[in-house]
This record gives C-alpha cells, sequence and structure tokens, in this order.
C-alpha cells in the first residue's frame, strides 16, 4: 500500500466529471487500498479518486472514530433525500479552511463494493454529509462552490498564500 498525493483546489482535475467503473481487477483492488491509506494518514473521513489525480466514479469513507467502519462506494447514485440542514466541513482538497454548508441530513445510497456487487445504504448525520460530500467531488464539485463568491476569493487567497510560503 501506498500514501498518494492529494491535489490542491484550484487543479483543474478536481474539477472533470468523472467517468464509471467497469473493471474491478487487480489494480482497482490496490488502488482502494491506496486511497484508504492515503485517506487514514491525512487524516480524513473520506477521499474520492479523483483527488488522487485517478478520474473514476469510486470514493472510500470511514466516519467511525475507530478506523474500524471502511465504505467503498463505486458508481454511487443518492436514492432518497431527507430535508436539508446546516453542517460544517473542511476538505483534504481544500486544506486549512472550512466553513457552513446545507446538505441533506439522510440520504440512501445505492453503490457497489469494491468487488462490483450492489449495495443501497441508509445513512444520516456525518456519513450521510460524507457520502454527499465523495459524490461531489466525483461530479467535479467541491463544498466551496456553495459558499458566496466573496468567501470562496478568500480561501483562493489562503490557499495561494499558503502554496508560496512552502515553496510549492
Ligand atoms: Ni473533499
Amino acid at each position: 500500500m501506498a500514501v498518494l498525493p492529494i491535489l490542491h483546489h484550484p487543479d483543474p482535475r478536481l474539477r472533470h466529471k468523472t467517468p464509471p467503473v467497469t473493471q474491478f481487477d487487480e489494480t482497482l483492488q490496490k488502488l482502494i487500498d491506496d486511497l484508504f491509506e492515503t485517506m487514514y494518514a491525512a487524516p480524513g473521513v473520506g477521499l474520492a479518486a479523483n483527488q488522487c489525480g485517478v478520474p473514476l466514479r469510486l470514493a472510500v469513507m470511514d466516519c467511525s472514530e475507530t478506523h474500524d467502519q471502511p465504505i467503498v462506494m463505486i458508481n454511487p447514485e443518492i436514492l432518497e433525500r431527507s430535508e436539508r440542514h446546516i453542517v460544517e466541513e473542511g476538505c483534504l482538497s481544500v486544506p486549512e479552511a472550512r466553513d457552513k454548508i446545507p446538505r441533506y441530513h439522510r440520504v440512501r445510497l445505492r453503490a457497489l463494493d469494491r468487488h462490483g456487487k450492489p449495495y443501497e445504504l441508509d445513512a444520516e448525520g456525518l456519513l450521510a454529509q460524507c457520502i454527499q460530500h465523495e459524490l461531489d467531488h466525483l461530479d467535479g464539485k467541491l463544498y466551496i462552490d456553495y459558499l458566496s463568491s466573496l468567501k470562496r476569493e478568500r480561501i483562493r487567497k489562503l490557499l495561494s498564500r499558503r502554496k508560496s510560503a512552502s515553496g510549492g
């Protein structure tokens, strides 16, 4: 397993809608393991393949405090949604920034597992939020898209300052 580099906003590769996974081969299994290792190392509760430069409709998640409830979400879709509420959110591709945005409190997810087997999952709270966040990534969307242009601009400046300070 390996920790992969995570792309940061405004990398254009974060903005492309990803195509579905069609091959459930060894390469995919290794990619899934690497995504989990990268997510746990970050640390984060979710990571989409395109955040590591791999354009595939695949994300991994684990919202448990004990890091023992891994979820693989391939070619996901949301079947049902509840009412929305305001939650605080951040993203590994938008480091050091957090803000409040609307998310559905409950969702019903349909996706494939790492072996291509379909499953459905009723999620609420943090897991439901995470599912929506990762699904947005797979559609080329970031949580900052829900913010005002003023706030987005502030985050962009913060990130470019941080980039020049680190020399990369
Ligand atoms: Ni994210």
